[in-house]
């Protein structure tokens, strides 16, 4: 049960359904903003630099709505489930508004970029909608809206990375922080709208990306999460032609700045994923060993009506060299049941490639047909909403069993942990996370504190959580 909910959140936070509030800032400045965050790591991403814009804007942040001047949504599309979610949401700041006429209320993000203007037909309450690659522009359209007319930007970009923009981290721990690599997406995959809400993929200076990975690391930050939608393809030409920065280069410039900053990445595309960036992990023991390399079917006929451009032995054969070079890395994957025609035996062809691999974490979902994508266009479907749903039962349930397993494996041994803060059951408790991401919790000892590493022996786990003792205490 107990690994259910804690994937769930992980889920949430990463692709999600889920959102978080800003925090408090500045001390009450003329017009404040609240923002909440829903889908995956770079739209929260995406949220700081927003904040940050704000904020040189003269606006600040507040954690309650009901103080605010304006409210943002910065939505996601991925799923009609996400999208739901918005809507409703923004039922509830209807009533808000009742009471505050003057409220402004700003849809920002992939819904905003996938609906355009249409969402201030629908939604006549909301006044600004703002796409991922328009967000220089807001302050000027919060200006237009407070006066009195409808604020869209659309917009999407060829060259726009946000590299220039000092996020300003929201709902921090201090410790880990995101650090967007590159934008939007040139994959095709059949089932995914993300190439239509977040444009061309475009990588951002590597030095923009050091330069803030420093500042992190300054400020006391002692991890970073290189994200983007497929950071193998990352790649840098400098103006002056004298390097190519591609993604295991980045990795390793990274991973430079101190034996003390941990580095993480999101996502790897099993096509792209190359084993330059495998030896660049190996080489820096600072680099955490564990890929996220989403696999979405078992099945090489579904890859290919996905457009994954892999199939399974491709797939098969990537999972075997991170194995090979890197013994004891982390793998995590998604995995989407029900997607168009397929039949019991693509189904079991996923359950099989998932008994394989083992997966120490997964991500699953049902297929969500997304208006407008390849798959909409092409293909109906035709798989029945209860044999979508009763196939992921069965990939959840066949995981729980690998990620206990995978629990249970780092029992007896020492884990290298960062501490990340207080265990949520507990304040006598550190909690943080093992170099292959696992979360493990002990017992304080006075001499620690948040941001330290220290080894941990794992005496026992749950489903989600290892648990241990200081070494040598
Ligand atoms: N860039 C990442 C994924 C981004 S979307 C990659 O290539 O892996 C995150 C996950 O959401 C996808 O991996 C997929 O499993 C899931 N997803 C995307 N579109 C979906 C849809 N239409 N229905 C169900 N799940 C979907
Ligand atoms: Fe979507 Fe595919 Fe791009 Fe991932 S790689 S964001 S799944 S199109
Ligand atoms: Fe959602 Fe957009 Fe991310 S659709 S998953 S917020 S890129």
């Amino acid at each position: 049960m107990l690994d259910v909910e804690i994937n769930k959140k992980h889920d949430e936070a990463r692709q999600g359904e889920a959102f978080a509030p800003a925090p408090s800032l500045s001390n009450s400045p003329a017009r404040k903003f609240y923002i909440e965050s829903y889908g995956c790591q770079m739209n929260f991403a995406d949220s700081e630099v927003v904040a940050s814009i704000l904020h040189e804007n003269g606006f600040g942040a507040t954690q309650h709505f009901q103080e605010a001047d304006m409210i943002f949504l910065n939505t996601c599309s991925i799923r009609e489930k996400a999208e739901l979610t918005v809507r409703k949401r923004l039922t509830e700041f209807r009533k808000v508004k009742k009471y505050n006429p003057g409220l402004l209320i700003g849809v920002l993000g992939c819904m905003a970029e996938r609906l355009k203007s249409k969402f201030i037909e629908e939604e006549k309450l909301v006044d600004i909608v703002v796409g991922p690659d328009a967000y220089r522009s807001l302050p000027g359209l919060i200006e237009e809206a407070e006066s009195g007319q409808k604020g869209v930007n659309v917009l999407l970009s060829r060259d726009e990375t946000y590299g220039d923009i000092s996020p300003i981290r929201l709902n921090s721990n201090g410790v880990t922080a995101f650090v967007s690599i590159m934008r939007g997406c040139n994959n095709m995959c059949s089932f995914c709208v993300v190439p239509f809400t977040r444009g061309r993929e475009r990588s951002r200076d590597p030095q923009s990306i050091l330069d803030e990975c420093i500042s992190l690391f300054d400020e006391g930050y002692r991890e970073v999460t290189l994200l983007g939608q497929n950071v193998d393809s990352y790649s840098w030409q400098n103006p002056d032609e004298s390097e190519m920065v591609s993604f295991a280069k980045l990795l390793e410039k990274v991973a430079q700045i101190s034996p003390l900053l941990r580095v993480r990445f999101s996502t790897s595309h099993p096509k792209d994923i190359t084993d330059e960036v495998l030896f660049t992990m190996a080489k820096y023991e600072n680099i955490c060993k564990y890929i996220h390399l989403p696999v979405q079917s078992g099945s090489t006929r579904i890859l290919q009506m996905m457009n994954r451009t892999y199939t399974r032995e491709w797939y098969l054969s990537k999972v075997n060299r991170i194995r090979e070079l890197l013994p004891g890395c982390g793998i995590s994957t998604d995995v989407i049941t029900g997607f168009c025609t397929e039949t019991d035996e693509d189904h079991k062809e996923t359950l099989s490639l998932m008994e394989y691999c083992e997966y120490d974490l997964a991500y699953m979902f049902y297929y969500s047909e997304r208006p407008g994508t390849l798959a909409a266009r092409r293909f109906t479907d035709d798989v029945p909403e209860e044999i979508k749903k009763s196939r992921l039962q069965e990939v959840v349930a066949l995981h729980r069993i690998h990620s206990l397993k995978s629990m249970q494996k780092e029992v007896g041994k020492t884990a290298k942990v960062l501490i990340e803060g207080n265990s949520k059951k507990s304040d006598e408790h550190w909690a943080g996370r093992s170099d292959n991401n696992k979360v493990v919790v002990f017992p304080k000892n006075e001499n620690l504190q948040k941001g330290d590493y220290a080894d941990v022996v794992i005496e026992s786990c749950t489903a989600g959580t290892l648990i241990g003792r200081l070494k040598n205490n």
